[in-house]
């Protein structure tokens, strides 16, 4: 790996713990005004606890203050809407778009074992070829779908395919037997949160996942949804970066 790769990841993911806590505000991406992210004002106050925000381009340009110490990790995938096929993504963003907005990575979902898996995996795989070109790091990101198992055999598949194709890191949903998706994926696994569930879950899932040999996550709906997102955010970075209990992690969520 170049010395960008490994200078941008190092904006993502912390030296020090070599661990991340990204905040993913991306969903209006295909969903529109998703509860929480309606206006973008209240993801405000999250953007300092964040190590990268996970972003597009267009809530980047209008919403997010560009003094702003946390890094950017661009998503650049898109296409369908929830009324359409949302496997049907192509590239949206270009890798001078994502230099020019001074992004420490870009990132783009691929579906495995759905309709359009060949050819959001060969995006990647372009996408992967171009990125090296300027020392940009790839996040790939196993989207899975509704008919889809959410278990360690089939999560697996799909972060060493991600891995294999070139992606830097990986991200994907907890499950249970996560170390198996670790151990078969040779670069670093992050953890997406997934629906909003009770905050002591979310908690609780974050430290199983930490333990389970994650690199930490990238979360979205368990922080803005919460009815506390500042103390949910730094509840989940002293569990990520602190090693905390999730027991430990709640009362810092419950501190107003
Ligand atoms: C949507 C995404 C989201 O960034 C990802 O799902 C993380 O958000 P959440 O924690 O709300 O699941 O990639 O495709």
């Amino acid at each position: 790996m170049d010395f960008g790769i490994k200078n941008r990841l190092s904006r993502i993911f912390n030296p020090k713990t070599g661990k991340t806590v990204m905040l993913a505000v991306d969903h209006g991406y295909f969903q529109g005004p998703t509860t929480g992210l309606r206006d973008m004002k209240n993801v405000i106050p999250l953007v300092p606890y964040a190590d990268s925000l996970f972003v597009t381009r267009g809530v980047l340009r209008n919403c997010i203050d560009p003094k702003t110490d946390t890094s950017i990790c661009l998503r650049v995938s898109g296409g369908p809407s929830i009324l359409g096929e949302l496997t049907n993504e192509d590239i949206t963003t270009s890798m001078e778009e994502a230099i020019r907005l001074n992004a420490s990575g870009v990132g783009m979902s691929i579906f495995v074992g759905a309709p359009n898996e060949d050819r959001t995996i060969a995006n990647l795989g372009r996408l992967v070829n171009e990125a090296e070109r300027y020392g940009m790091p790839v996040l790939a990101i196993t989207a899975v779908g509704k008919d889809m198992a959410r278990d360690a055999r089939y999560l697996g598949l799909a972060c060493r395919i991600a891995a294999e194709i070139g992606a830097h890191f990986v991200k994907t949903y907890y499950c249970d037997d996560f170390h198996k998706v670790v151990e078969g994926c040779p670069v670093p696994v992050v953890i997406a949160g997934g629906k909003k569930i009770p905050e002591t879950d979310a908690l609780q899932m974050t430290e199983d996942a930490i333990k389970a040999g994650a690199s930490g996550v990238d979360m979205g709906r368990n922080i803005f949804q919460s009815d506390n997102p500042v103390g949910m955010i730094k509840a989940v970075r002293a569990i990520v970066h602190k090693g905390a209990s999730a027991k430990e992690a709640l009362e810092i969520y419950k501190k107003r």
